[in-house]
């Protein structure tokens, strides 16, 4: 196949988007719109992917500064073709030039080769029918069904107004072609712009062959004006990725309740409760368990697992057979080896919990490493910031930390330690000993109650 150069067409405005935010930055599943189509881009392996922008371009240019692509400013939009016409000083002319849109996101890698296929002898132009085809530009056939031209809908003749054969806007044709076809056009029309489309009566009216090619489905060709159509691209996207982790073995119990905007590597048997979002990478071995509500981002979880309802975890690195949950909240940088619990209501914070460790219930642990087989009561807490900085506690395998407990950082409980329950502990406990610090209960003999006073004004 030839060389290819791909311009992706992104300087409009998306008025009704009514944002400050760019359009092709408003993202589909997590993912900048416009970064959808660089990604399909890239999937052809172009030569040159040149993007053009214009509104909000700067704000566009540092959001995706990390893409490999050419930045090509278009100051003013006068028109598809105007638009396409900025990069092509760039492209030299053996090349194929594809034309694709920031704002049309679901564009497939498979579709976009066969459009390429259809640019080797001839212009190749991705159409597709629409029962409603109202805004589209028509594609006008001649009797022996060759494309002679696309007409746009306000130019249009209440004929060609009925055609349902409608203009993607993507094409695929040799450089040199294009150049010379982009410098003649005029903004003689309805918009008074430069269209894109009128390469195609030019390509025909010289006996380059048009062959066009349809999307595999629909959604690949639809462009996002609002965030109705956003949301309707977000649901088909959802739709087609949860299709696809069911086919390779996940159990959704509703695939319409359940959203992924990242990557999802799953084991064998993995079940997903409903309601379940999960963001950024997201590892779980086999036969893990994710309970309704629970939210993941950037976290791996070990074989056996299983995350109970309501849970929020954050890039941490989960071990095998552990139980975190209902009601859980693990926040990055926090290790759980195999075998541990965590129970309602417990926080926990860059800290490593080693193999067969326990906090069940209503515990704050941040900036700790908790040893093996350690119980950690109800309610225990540990102090880590002392309003400046903060501080690291240690609890040895085996500990006993009873319920309440304060762990008042830096400090380090022993292996095989006791805490009382209801204990401050400010200074290290030995290994293998019972330390407590609380007064001695006592009882005041004959003391009453405060009895409510008669209010006698
Ligand atoms: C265009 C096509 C139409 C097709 C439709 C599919 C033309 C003349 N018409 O119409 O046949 O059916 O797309 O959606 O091409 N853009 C720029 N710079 C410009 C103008 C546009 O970057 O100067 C970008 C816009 O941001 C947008 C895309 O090009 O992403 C299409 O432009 P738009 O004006 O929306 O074209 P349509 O009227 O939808
Ligand atoms: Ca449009």
């Amino acid at each position: 196949m030839s060389e290819l150069s791909v311009v992706i067409l992104a300087a409009g405005q998306g008025t009704r988007m009514r944002s400050e935010l760019p359009k092709v930055l408003h993202t589909v599943a997590g993912k900048p719109m416009l970064q959808h189509v660089i990604e399909a881009a890239k999937a052809l392996t172009a030569n040159a992917i040149h993007v053009v922008y214009g509104h909000g371009g700067e704000t566009v240019r540092s959001r995706l500064a990390d893409q490999a692509v050419h930045w090509v400013e278009q100051t003013e939009q006068l028109g598809t073709g105007h638009a396409v016409n900025q990069a092509m000083p760039d492209i030299p002319g053996h090349h194929t030039v594809m034309v694709l849109y920031g704002d049309v996101p679901l564009i497939t890698g498979a579709t976009l080769q066969r459009l390429a296929m259809a640019a080797q002898d001839g212009l190749g132009l991705l159409t597709t029918r629409l029962p409603e085809p109202t805004g589209y530009g028509r594609i006008v056939r001649d009797g022996a069904g060759k494309v002679q031209a696309i007409v746009e809908e306000k130019d249009a003749t209440e004929e060609q107004r009925s055609i349902q054969e409608v203009n993607t806007g993507m094409l695929a044709v040799r450089a040199d072609a294009l150049r010379r076809w982009l410098g003649a056009l005029d903004n003689d029309n309805a918009q008074g712009e430069y269209y894109l489309t009128d390469i195609i009566a030019r390509a025909a009216s010289e006996g380059v062959t048009v062959n066009t090619v349809n999307p595999g489905e629909v959604a690949e060709v639809m462009g996002v004006n609002n965030r109705v159509q956003l949301a309707e691209l977000e649901r088909d996207f959802q739709r087609r990725q949860n299709e696809e982790l069911m086919m390779s073995g996940v159990t959704l119990l509703d695939p319409q309740r359940f959203d992924l905007r990242g990557a999802l590597t799953a084991g064998r048997d993995v079940v997903i409760d409903v309601n379940v979002v999960m963001e950024g990478k997201v590892v779980l071995g086999d036969g893990v368990f994710v309970g309704p509500n629970c939210y993941l981002h950037d976290v791996s979880i070990g074989a056996g697992t299983r995350i109970s309802s309501h849970s929020v975890l954050e890039r941490a690195d989960i071990g095998t057979e552990c139980h975190i949950g209902p009601f859980a909240r693990i926040r990055p940088d926090t290790r759980l080896s195999d075998r541990v619990h965590i129970g309602n209501f417990v926080e926990v914070k860059k800290s490593l919990v080693e193999t067969g460790s326990k906090i069940n219930h209503l515990s704050y642990v941040g900036d700790t490493t908790v040893g093996k087989s350690v119980n950690i009561g109800a309610g225990v807490i540990t102090c880590n910031y002392d309003g400046a900085n903060k501080h690291r506690t240690i609890i040895g395998d085996n500990a006993f930390i009873g319920s309440d407990t304060q762990l008042v950082a830096p400090v380090e409980v022993g292996s095989g330690a006791t805490i009382g329950a209801g204990s401050t502990i400010t200074h290290d406990t030995p290994a293998g000993e019972l330390t407590l610090s609380r007064t001695r209960q006592k009882t005041v003999q004959g003391w009453h109650r405060p009895v409510k006073k008669i209010d006698e004004g």
